[in-house]
């Protein structure tokens, strides 16, 4: 028989920036799932990749002065990239998707054409607030002062040609999916969905740009690229070969079992998403799950904060396994989470090095000690060992129970209560009283092989989150690999009776505390202001340059322009013999008293102009720059001994 499938995607991610451990916290929490149900005998697909077109890319990628696709490539493929990432953290995705893939953007074209063809896709108007210079669009909200938010500029009311999805004429069947009670966890989100986005009334969606080209073109009307959010989402069916040759198993595992995905993107996959696919008349996802976020001191983590952790240097100095442990042991998933340092140490310390990693290390040792490394068969019950024999055999239901429910908090914890109750077995049971007693062997052998038994059923359940570690363990308490099966972990009595262990390397070393912050405390790197830089401008030509008459002048007089609060009149001397006036509009940078006597450099031939009715010959040269949003201002100054009229060139 065929097994059962499960197919579980993460969101696919912006290469806008290198990853956190932010993204991390999803990816890392999608694999355990996945791991368990391989575990529990599922055919699985496993989802991840990213999501590189749209305005932002292009924008970074500007900035960055390569083309968008070497961007991308960089961050996605590079040194430290994403798919280094999920190598480091031990990812075990079958598939992974780039949405700059040709068969990707072969079924989007594809996708977006149907949904045209049948109707729930048409031609209207954008409008809004439109920044010429810029080239964007802007809603009422967006604007700063009503200016532009780039760029500080007017705005113009404005209409761009753009396609619109029919969202409205699916907001009745979105929000009886979302009522279903099934389609959408934790249920909190469900009300938030249907009363903050469907209940004041679904729009059309506008799903297709011509203000910017780096995104899939729409195939019949070439000046438009389909909406990112539109090429994203269909991910999840163009990596199955929904519409594409590239892959043929879209039968196979759609729908999808679960998309786990952010709390701030639950609306795009519990509204738009669900309506797209009725739109194309294909079968919903059996459940979004939206998670909470990893926060620190309450904020979300982001890059202009200066607040991102690299889980580079906490895997370097943790392990790989402890940190995916840490991630999905110390918050609830549903929710968010503080993350700290400290906790992920203490986490470290409490769970694995203490509970886990000393459970390993005495029995083993024990083992070895008394025994020589192999039980002898001989064995001696005692009611003592009934609670830990019976939790022994109970926790992987309870552990099951809330793995299935995507509470992987919960599970641990089951996992932990048994961890705990063998180290508490082991003082109850005092294994180094009995071994002075040469008549306590067989009592000995049996505790020693109870707690044998509690680490090999923990080991199971704890495979999906730490896969490195927990095969070392079962290599040290002498689990092959049928012992190591999950039909065995609700079972007692697997291990063979003359069990043969081997002490190993300390799974888990604790962690000094203030040793370890201190030198995470040195290695960060203050946030720093934001600066924007502008991207260099295209070639010209040194002819043309040359026809720019750029000169330095001496600042004889400077004052206020009235009525004007940004405008400065200079009278300088440009070594001619007669005196040039320039109006600059640097008064919020500079008073005029400290101008004068300076050594400026102004452009001569430029034609003059008039400002506030008073004559412009020319333009004083200033280095300008973004910083934290704000433009910062210095006016070209050289030495003084630089005599006037001399050219620059
Ligand atoms: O949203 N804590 O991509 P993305 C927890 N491309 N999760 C976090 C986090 C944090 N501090 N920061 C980010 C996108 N994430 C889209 C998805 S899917 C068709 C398209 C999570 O790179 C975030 O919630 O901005 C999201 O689920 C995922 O990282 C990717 O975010």
């Amino acid at each position: 028989m065929d097994k059962k499938t499960f197919y579980i995607t993460t969101p696919i991610y912006y290469p806008s920036d290198k990853l956190h451990i932010g993204h991390c916290y999803c990816t890392v929490a999608t694999d355990a799932i996945a791991r368990y149900k391989r575990l529990r005998g599922y055919d699985v697909m496993f989802l991840t990749g990213t999501d590189e077109h749209g305005q932002k890319i292009e924008e970074r990628a500007k900035a960055a002065g390569v083309t968008p696709q070497q961007f991308v490539d960089n961050i996605v493929t590079g040194d430290h990239g994403v798919l280094d990432l999920w190598k480091l953290m031990n990812i075990s995705n079958d598939r992974f998707i780039r949405t700059t893939d040709d068969y990707h953007v072969e079924s989007i074209q594809k996708i977006f054409r149907k949904m045209y063809e049948k109707g729930d896709i048409y031609k209207g108007a954008y409008k809004g607030k439109y920044c010429t210079p810029c080239e964007s669009f802007w809603t009422e909200s967006q604007l700063v002062d009503g200016k532009c938010p780039d760029c500080g500029r007017e705005v113009h009311d404005a209409e761009e040609e753009a396609y619109f999805f029919r969202l409205s004429k699916y907001a009745k069947p979105v929000q009886e999916l979302l009522e279903s009670g099934e389609f959408l966890e934790p249920a909190s989100r469900v009300n938030e969905m249907v009363n903050n986005f469907i209940k004041p009334g679904l729009e059309d969606l506008c799903v297709s740009r011509t203000s910017f080209t780096w995104g899939i073109p729409v195939d019949f009307d070439p000046g438009h690229v389909v909406y990112v959010w539109v090429d994203a989402l269909f991910n999840y069916c163009s990596a199955l070969g929904f519409l594409n040759d590239k892959y043929h198993d879209y039968d196979r595992y759609w729908p999808a079992d679960v998309h786990i995905v952010g709390k701030e993107i639950v609306r795009f996959h519990s509204i738009i998403w669900p309506a797209m696919l009725m739109s194309m008349g294909l079968p919903l996802p059996k459940k979004v799950y939206g998670h909470g976020w990893l926060v620190i001191d309450g904020g979300k983590m982001s890059k202009s904060k200066g607040n991102v952790v690299d889980p580079y240097v906490l895997a370097e100095k943790f392990g790989v396994d402890a940190l995916r442990f840490f991630l999905l042991r110390s918050f609830p998933f549903g929710t968010d989470g503080n993350f700290s340092n400290e906790l992920l140490i203490s986490t470290i310390n409490t769970d694995l090095a203490n509970d886990l990693g000393n459970l390993v290390s005495r029995t083993t040792a024990m083992a070895e000690k008394y025994f020589g490394g192999t039980l002898p068969e001989a064995r001696e019950a005692d009611p003592l060992d009934d609670e830990l024999v019976a939790m022994i055999r109970e926790t992987a239901s309870r552990y099951a129970a809330q793995m299935d429910k995507y509470q992987l908090h919960l599970a641990l914890e089951e996992v932990f209560k048994l961890i705990q109750r063998a180290n508490k077995y082991i003082d109850e049971t005092a294994p180094w009283v009995l071994a002075r007693d040469e008549a306590k062997k067989p009592r000995l052998a049996t505790v020693l092989y109870n707690l044998l038994e509690a680490l090999r059923v923990s080991l199971t359940m704890l495979t999906p989150f730490m896969p490195d570690s927990c095969a070392k363990a079962f290599a040290q308490i002498g689990a092959d690999e049928a012992a190591q099966s999950w039909d065995k972990a609700g079972e007692y009595g697997v291990l063979p009776a003359a069990v043969s262990v081997r002490k190993g390397e300390t799974l888990f070393p604790r962690i000094d505390m203030v040793k370890a912050i201190e030198e995470l405390e040195a290695m960060k790197t203050p946030a720093g202001p934001q600066v924007k830089i502008e991207p260099v401008l295209p070639d010209v030509t040194i002819d043309d340059f040359a026809k720019c008459d750029m000169r330095v002048c001496k600042v004889l007089a400077c004052e206020n322009v009235k009525k004007s609060e940004k405008l400065l009149k200079f009278t300088l001397d440009d070594g001619s013999g007669t005196e040039r006036q320039i109006l600059s509009g640097i008064a919020k940078f500079y008073q005029p008293e400290e101008l004068v006597g300076k050594t400026v450099v102004a452009i001569l031939n430029l034609p003059p102009r008039k400002m506030m009715g008073q004559l412009s010959c020319g333009m004083l040269l200033s280095a300008v720059r973004e910083v934290d949003g704000k433009e910062e201002l210095h006016l070209l100054m050289l030495d003084d001994s630089v005599p006037a009229g001399s050219r620059l060139c």
